[in-house]
């Protein structure tokens, strides 16, 4: 189950990334061609935010449970900030991810609050790209000194 949660949560990461876009994109034309909000872009908002809360769950437990979660395996003695590997996966990935599920789920609630439709295309915008940016700079690439993961689930 273990291996099954990791690739799930390794591909619900390109999930994320085209919604997101795909978000940015759509709050962007909304916001420049001044548009009434509509049913189209606030659906893609949510299905943005289910990925992204999705992937935090099965993020959770990794971080707990997994095959090195904190409650599973031993902090490194010297401890954890001295350890570039642990630092990189039980602090800096987790409060970076949890930052940008923070702002996206703030982003989609602007778009139910009672304000003028420019403001929401624009407030999700800068919340958006804030997350997407927070993301990039959090995500384990492949090319990432010690702490680097697969492109895609399964692969080396
Ligand atoms: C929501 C946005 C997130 C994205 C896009 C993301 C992305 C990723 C990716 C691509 C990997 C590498 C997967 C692999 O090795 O195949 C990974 C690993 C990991 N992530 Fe996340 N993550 C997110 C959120 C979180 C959160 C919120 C936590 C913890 C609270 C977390 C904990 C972990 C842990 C512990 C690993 C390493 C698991 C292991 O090697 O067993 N992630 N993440």
């Amino acid at each position: 189950m273990e291996t099954g949660l990791l690739h799930l949560h390794n591909f619900l990461r390109w999930i994320l990334l085209i919604l997101l876009l795909l978000s940015i994109y759509k709050a962007y034309v909304g916001w420049n061609n001044k548009k009434v909000l509509s049913a189209g872009d606030r659906k893609t908002w949510l299905f943005t935010l289910i990925s992204a809360h999705t992937t935090l769950l099965v993020g959770i437990y990794l971080w707990l449970w997994g095959r090195y979660g904190m409650l599973k395996v031993e902090a490194p003695k010297d401890g954890v900030m001295k350890d570039k590997f642990y630092r990189f996966f039980w602090v800096e990935h987790p409060t970076f991810m949890i930052l940008a599920v923070f702002m996206i789920t703030l982003g989609y609630r602007m778009s139910k609050k009672d304000i003028p439709d420019l403001v929401k295309y624009r407030r999700v915008l800068w919340l958006f790209i804030v997350a997407l940016l927070f993301i990039l700079v959090a995500i384990p690439w492949p090319f990432r000194q010690v702490v680097g993961r697969p492109w895609f689930p399964g692969m080396k």
